[in-house]
């Protein structure tokens, strides 16, 4: 399989392409490609030439942290969670999340998201449990990685915009049935950050890899 992956070597950098040769199992991860490119350090393009050795970033290897989300044959997916086999084609191609300033190859500041939640104050504070919210969706919502891939796919989280995505969507609704006071302002971020942005494409719902339905965080917040 050729892999070729858009690499970057600092911010200020230009972006270039460099392709791999990959003729190991068909049956491994995205992340186990990359794994075993940078084996040794003694990285080799696709002609057995000299590679610098490439940045991506991961941690848990099982989806349940987010660190390894990027561009896969230019689909938004988890590295660890992607697998060969199902891809189509001899070739797989990598990028790094096109939304967020790349810091180097495939690995992206993707600082912006806690930022937006610390100005909306998406936290919960004093607590309180309220048997009419569902606890259900609740724990889905609280599987959220924070990997930016709902921010990814969406064609209305542009730069310069007020719109803080599906996650933000998500995390409102958690935020409102858990917290003690103050639930109004959690309202008025929701509808400022969230619900005038929103054009419902809903693909923040299809690329998920976690499944989180984000339709169902925002007919309940759009209701109140
Ligand atoms: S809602 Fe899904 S896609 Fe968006 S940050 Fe959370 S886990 Fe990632
Ligand atoms: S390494 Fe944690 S989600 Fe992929």
């Amino acid at each position: 399989m050729r892999v070729k992956i858009l690499r970057q070597n600092n911010p200020y950098s230009k972006p270039y392409w460099q392709a791999f040769k990959y003729d190991g199992d068909m049956n491994v991860s995205v992340a186990a490609v990359l794994e075993y490119l940078n084996y040794n350090d003694d990285v080799k393009d696709e002609n057995g030439h000299h590679a610098d050795v490439i940045s991506w970033e991961c941690s848990c290897l099982q989806a349940m942290c987010g660190g390894c989300a990027m561009v896969i044959n230019g689909k938004p997916g988890l590295a660890c969670d992607t697998f060969l086999r199902d891809l189509k084609g001899d070739e797989l191609v990598l990028e790094p999340l096109r939304k967020f300033p790349v810091i180097s190859d495939l690995v992206v500041d993707r600082g912006i998201i806690q930022e937006n939640l610390k100005k909306a104050n998406a936290y919960i504070g004093e607590y309180e449990h309220d048997d009419k919210y569902s606890q259900d969706l609740e724990y889905q919502i609280g599987r959220c990685l924070k990997c930016g891939l709902c921010l990814e796919a969406c064609p209305n989280y542009v730069k310069g915009v007020n719109f803080y995505g599906a996650l933000f969507a998500n995390d409102s609704y958690f935020i409102n049935a858990r917290r003690k006071s103050d639930k109004e302002s959690v309202k008025k971020n929701y509808d400022e950050h969230f619900a005038k942005g929103c054009s419902k494409s809903l693909a923040c719902e299809k690329v998920c890899p976690v499944n989180i339905p984000t339709l169902a965080s925002m007919a309940r917040m759009n209701r109140l």
